[in-house]
């Protein structure tokens, strides 16, 4: 069953535990971010766990290997569900985050593949800087080679488009864990995503977790939007 998390981008703890408040009792994940993290640190997450919900700690650590190895290991003391490194840190730093959570069994670290924000051609430039002429790969093969690597290297799983579920979980085998942002009721604003798609199609695609922002955040009634979400999740089983 797919799980909903609630991107809590908010520049103020204030809006973003009212939001937490409104939404109580739908068995939601909260998502804490750079944004929120930043300005309220622990003291926020605490805050919404005393609500009852898991805590998605999504700050994206990209370190040395036994920095994000210490890293991990606070979001474990946190008591956070899940947490996000960047695959592009390479082989050793990777296995170090798994070592930091490995004294957790609640927490998961997943690995962001490929920032949905770089394009064919930043790729290409990226690898010029390191003397490589040549194509560069498709953000998607990309983020496929790394989901493939992530799994070789010790996660259960990661951040990926829900257009990649499919063959990521071909690839990781279907207990690999995908995890969605990019998620937009039928009709709704896109805003920045160039990729979308519905709660129920995702769902249907077998996104473990839907990160789902904007679509409730944005909405006037947030919590009509989070029960259309739920209700499209349901139908599309
Ligand atoms: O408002 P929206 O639903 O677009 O929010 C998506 C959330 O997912 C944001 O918190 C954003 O940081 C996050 N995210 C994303 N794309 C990624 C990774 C994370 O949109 N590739």
């Amino acid at each position: 069953m797919s799980k909903i998390v609630i991107a809590l981008d908010y520049p103020s703890t204030e809006e973003a535990l009212a939001l937490a408040e409104k939404l109580r009792g739908r068995g939601l994940w909260m998502k804490v971010g750079m944004e929120l993290f930043t300005l309220g640190g622990p003291e926020v997450v605490r805050a919404l766990q005393n609500m009852g919900y898991e805590i998605f700690l999504d700050l994206k650590f990209h370190d040395i290997p036994n920095t994000v190895r210490g890293a991990v290991a606070s979001a474990a003391r946190l008591g956070a569900g899940l947490t996000t490194i960047h695959l592009s840190g390479g082989e050793e730093m990777c296995r170090a985050a798994v070592l930091g959570a490995s004294a957790a069994p609640g927490l998961t670290v997943l690995g962001v593949t490929v920032l949905t924000s770089l394009s064919s051609e930043d790729l290409a430039a990226d690898l010029a800087l390191y003397g490589v002429d040549g194509a560069a790969p498709s953000p998607a093969a990309l983020a496929l080679n790394r989901a493939v690597a992530a799994r070789n290297w010790g996660l259960r799983g990661i951040v990926c488009s829900p257009h990649e579920i499919e063959t990521i979980k071909a690839a990781c085998g279907s207990d690999f864990i995908c995890l969605t942002p990019g998620i937009r009721l039928a009709g709704g604003a896109t805003q920045d995503q160039k990729r979308v798609m519905t709660p129920g199609r995702a769902a249907a695609l077998g996104s473990d977790f839907l990160v789902v922002g904007r679509a409730v955040t944005a909405a006037p009634d947030p919590e009509a939007a989070c029960d259309l979400v739920l209700e499209d999740i349901a139908q599309a089983k």
